[in-house]
């Protein structure tokens, strides 16, 4: 497919070829199913960890439900589900937490992919009711209701463009094929619109042949998602920098990795389909998308600062009754040398009725 694809119309654009290689039916990596995550699979997550993660976010999310006023209807939006575990973990805390804010929730799943759809609806069968699948968030925007949206480790999977330095000016990476038909490199002039707005704040000097990458979507994935909400929190987390650090001089080959049996690797075009292919986010290119849609920045903390902020309340639970695997848990989420200290979480406040900020060139 991919092959035929590139004779037809020529070399393609990395965010194409990873958009084809992670979800495309038949030969994405995420549309084989859920074997992706986890000791068996390609790579961990926090929800790997175990259902403190989701516990935690079930306090966040009831805060937020006080702090609304506690409507009558609320709706939490989980995007990049997977198999629907952690679904199933925020929903258990929440019901031992506050059986009121548990009649009025409606939990979105927004899911494009059938056989990760298949599967959550497998894992959640016991919450049905109040449990909701979406392929598309846009479905949600007939009756916005305030709550929640949010995603671990869902933007970093967005396909991205590869750049490169070259002469004074970017060029952009593109996918080719050689002589017998393999994938291979080539550089092309950048013309896409979209492509040169997002490149514009980054300025111009890098060292020749520096690399990197860039998203260009992300007004697009939240723009849908914000109107499903009246008011609220939007909620991300995952590895990432703000713009002066992700595009530093010194992070000259990008940070786009492919990740199969627990091992990163650095060549997105050996078998597409076969390997998880991510990047890290541009938590200010994000802010900026976020901003021009209405939302407005609370928060930008790694997750250790910000689980460990949470978690006042249920960290004086266990000073009474200690449980020992959930405090295991607790340290490897926050703490610095492990997912605490690689992942990041920004938050946006919500409402409708606010007008966006100006929207920048995207
Ligand atoms: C790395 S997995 C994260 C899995 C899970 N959230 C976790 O933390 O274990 C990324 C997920 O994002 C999903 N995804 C990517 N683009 C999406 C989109 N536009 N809408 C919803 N889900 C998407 C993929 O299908 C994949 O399941």
């Amino acid at each position: 497919m991919l092959r035929a694809r590139i004779a037809r119309d020529g070399p393609l654009a990395f965010a194409d070829f990873m958009a084809a290689a992670l979800y495309e039916p038949g030969l994405g990596y995420y549309a084989h199913g859920t074997r992706q995550v986890g000791r068996g699979g390609d790579f961990f997550t926090s929800v790997s960890v175990g259902p403190v993660f989701g516990e935690l976010l079930a306090r966040r999310f009831l805060r937020e439900w006080c702090e609304a006023g506690a409507p009558a209807r609320w709706r939490i939006i989980e995007c990049g589900a997977h198999d629907g575990t952690l679904a199933a973990d925020v929903l258990t805390a929440l019901a031992g937490l506050d059986a009121r804010a548990c009649e009025g929730l409606e939990y979105a799943i927004c899911e494009p992919l059938p056989v990760l759809q298949a599967a959550q609806t497998d894992t959640l069968r016991r919450f049905a009711p109040q449990v909701r699948f979406v392929s598309d968030s846009a479905t949600l925007a007939a009756d916005p209701l305030p709550g929640i949206i949010f995603g671990n480790e869902l933007l970093d999977a967005l396909p991205c463009h590869l750049i490169e330095w070259r002469d004074g000016r970017w060029v952009e990476r593109r996918v080719a094929l050689d002589e017998s038909g393999g994938f291979t490199w080539t550089t092309a002039k950048i013309r896409e619109p979209a492509l040169l707005a997002a490149l514009a704040p980054l300025g111009g000097v890098f060292p020749d042949g520096y690399r990197s990458e860039i998203r260009t979507s992300y007004h697009e994935f939240l723009a849908p998602l914000a109107r499903a909400l009246s008011s609220g929190l939007m909620l991300w987390l995952d590895y990432g920098f703000e713009r002066p650090d992700y595009y530093h001089p010194g992070r000259s080959e990008g940070t786009l990795r492919t990740f199969t049996k627990h091992r990163a690797g650095d060549n997105p075009l050996a078998d597409p389909g076969s390997m998880d292919l991510t990047a890290h986010v541009d938590f200010t290119a994000l802010a900026e998308a976020a901003r021009a849609l209405g939302g407005r920045q609370a928060v930008f903390r790694s997750q250790g600062a910000w689980l460990t902020g949470i978690a006042r309340d249920w960290l004086l639970e266990m000073e009474g009754r200690p449980q020992a695997a959930a405090l295991r848990q607790f340290q490897t989420l926050t703490h610095p040398a492990h997912l605490g200290g690689s992942f990041q979480v920004m938050e946006f406040t919500w409402c409708a009725t606010r007008p966006p900020a100006a929207r920048p060139d995207l």
